[in-house]
């Protein structure tokens, strides 16, 4: 097993380079797919990453919604994703009709999405925001003019008490990930480890996000542990972010938080594993899955994106 990932490494060694080829990596993927990554980031790194990429072929190993992104951003190159079942359930949460319709119930308001939405979604939107930056990009947004968010209530609601817009309009969309985590195991963790840190990601529900001492996006979090002096954090986000922890920090201990049911393995995106050494290795050989957009959508879509990198 060992012996087969190690020749499966080399494999795709060589095809990135025969093929001209980059690999960017979100963390919530597996460990092994982590390791053959040349870039490795949170949402809004990638989305930035993948404009300065020389190569002529990006492999996205990640979620469909960020190649896309990567695609919209860069509409000359080749976008390969070796999964193209590799969906999210909070971009699913938001049909891109059924958001015109909303959209449409809200004359007046600036759309503010979430990146974690299909190109069509982000064809209605004036600002895309991450996790990483949607305080900065609500507080981007004049105080008067009214706001429609989507498609994240919990990072919605998070964000609409930080700013105080109680005008904000939120569409009712969730994360299966994110919303699973216990509160009642997360309380008993800190019973067990009182000089522990909880660091939680604002897609987790308000009673989640209230019990923890820092709340942020993937990139934030990790940040946060490297300065802070506690070498003991309960992490309440997808598991996969603890390759990285332990990878940057490992004299310090990350307890990953549970869901409410252990045997739905929720505090893992099943999406992001589904990408792997194999369908890598054949997606580099075949040149496919290739992402193809209509360019009337993709560059609707890059203009909000666009306006969420001049804020960033
Ligand atoms: P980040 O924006 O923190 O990378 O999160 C993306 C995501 O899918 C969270 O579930
Ligand atoms: Fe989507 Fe949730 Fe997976 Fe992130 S963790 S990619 S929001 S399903």
């Amino acid at each position: 097993m060992v012996e087969n990932s190690a020749a499966l490494r080399r494999r795709i060694e060589e095809l990135k380079r025969e093929k001209n080829a980059v690999i960017l990596a979100h963390y919530y993927t597996s460990p092994e797919v982590q390791a053959v990554a040349d870039f490795l980031g949170d949402s809004l790194a990638l989305s930035v990453e993948a404009q300065g990429v020389d190569a002529s072929t990006i492999l996205f190993a990640g979620v469909h919604f960020m190649a896309e992104t990567a695609k919209v951003l860069c509409p000359d190159k080749r976008v390969l994703i070796p999964c193209p079942e590799a969906g999210c359930s909070l971009a699913e949460s938001c049909d891109a009709a059924a958001f015109a319709a909303f959209k449409a119930q809200h004359p007046g308001h600036t759309v503010v999405s979430y990146v974690n939405t299909t190109v069509g979604v982000k064809a209605l939107t004036d600002i895309c925001c991450t996790s990483s930056n949607a305080l900065r990009v609500v507080e981007s947004i004049p105080r008067e003019q009214p706001i429609l968010f989507g498609p994240d209530r919990n990072l919605g609601s998070y964000i609409k008490k930080l700013t105080g817009r109680d005008d904000m309009v939120i569409w009712n969309g969730a994360c299966h990930v994110h919303e699973e985590f216990s509160l009642e195991k997360l309380l008993e963790l800190k019973r067990q480890h009182p000089e522990a840190k909880v660091v939680a990601h604002p897609e987790c529900r308000a009673y989640i996000v209230e019990a923890a001492d820092f709340t942020g996006s993937t990139a934030a979090i990790l940040d946060y542990c490297g300065r802070s002096d506690a070498d003991t954090f309960i992490v309440v986000t997808e598991s996969g972010i603890l390759t990285e922890m332990r990878k940057r920090y490992p004299s310090k201990h990350f307890i990953p938080a549970p869901p409410d049911d252990p045997s739905c393995g929720c505090n893992n995106c099943n999406y992001m594993k589904m990408v792997t050494l194999e369908n890598i290795v054949a997606c580099l050989e075949n040149g496919a899955p290739e992402i193809v957009l209509d360019e009337e959508t993709r560059r609707a879509a890059e203009r909000s994106i666009r306006n969420m990198i001049a804020i960033r």
